[in-house]
């Protein structure tokens, strides 16, 4: 069974080899080495002044996600599971249990990359809607940005 938990600083090394793993799969597509040479100095310095949660499965750290809230705005960042545990709800769980611990944000804010079909799903069936785009971004990347207004009721079908 999957559990959430916040990490500590023991977590920190297998939070960076997942990502590493998990971004590894847009290598032929997208230049995304700065999240994969991520040092364990800056994750340190993140987890200062950012909430990052871990999903962990037998022991195992299988997942993660980092976020923060900016005058009511709620960043999630660098959402990753392991290849072998995808596909299975964890990704989920931890958007899920993010939204759940920032109860007073007013928004919720999340870019992924813009030709990630499966991201773009993940958000779209957690009720987030594309909000803008953001071309040659970080790193140079196309990004799709989402939003999620809790405290909206969505428009009647
Ligand atoms: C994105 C990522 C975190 C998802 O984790 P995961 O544990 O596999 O996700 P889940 O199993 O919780 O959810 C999968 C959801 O994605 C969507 N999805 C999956 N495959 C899809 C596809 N081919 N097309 C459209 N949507 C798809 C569905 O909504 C699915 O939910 P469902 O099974 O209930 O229908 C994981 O794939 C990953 O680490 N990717 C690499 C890093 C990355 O791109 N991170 C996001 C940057 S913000």
């Amino acid at each position: 069974m999957v559990s959430i938990r916040r990490a500590t600083e023991r977590d920190f090394p297998d939070i960076l080899r997942i990502q590493r793993e998990a971004f590894s799969e847009y290598l032929k597509v997208y230049e995304v080495s700065p999240w994969m040479k991520e040092t364990l100095e800056n994750v340190k310095l993140d987890a200062a002044d950012k909430i990052i949660l871990v999903a962990q499965e037998e022991g195992l750290v299988v997942g993660s996600v980092r976020f923060w809230t900016v005058a009511g705005v709620c960043v999630i960042r660098l959402l990753s599971v392991s290849l072998a545990h995808q596909g299975r709800g964890v990704g989920k769980a931890l958007m899920r249990e993010a939204e759940g611990m920032a109860p007073d944000a007013h928004k919720f804010y999340v870019c992924t990359m813009l030709r990630t079909p499966r991201n773009i799903g993940l958000f779209l069936s957690l009720g987030y809607r594309p909000e803008s785009l953001l071309p040659n971004h970080y790193h140079k990347l196309d990004l799709i940005c989402f939003a999620k207004y809790p405290h909206v009721e969505p428009p009647r079908q």
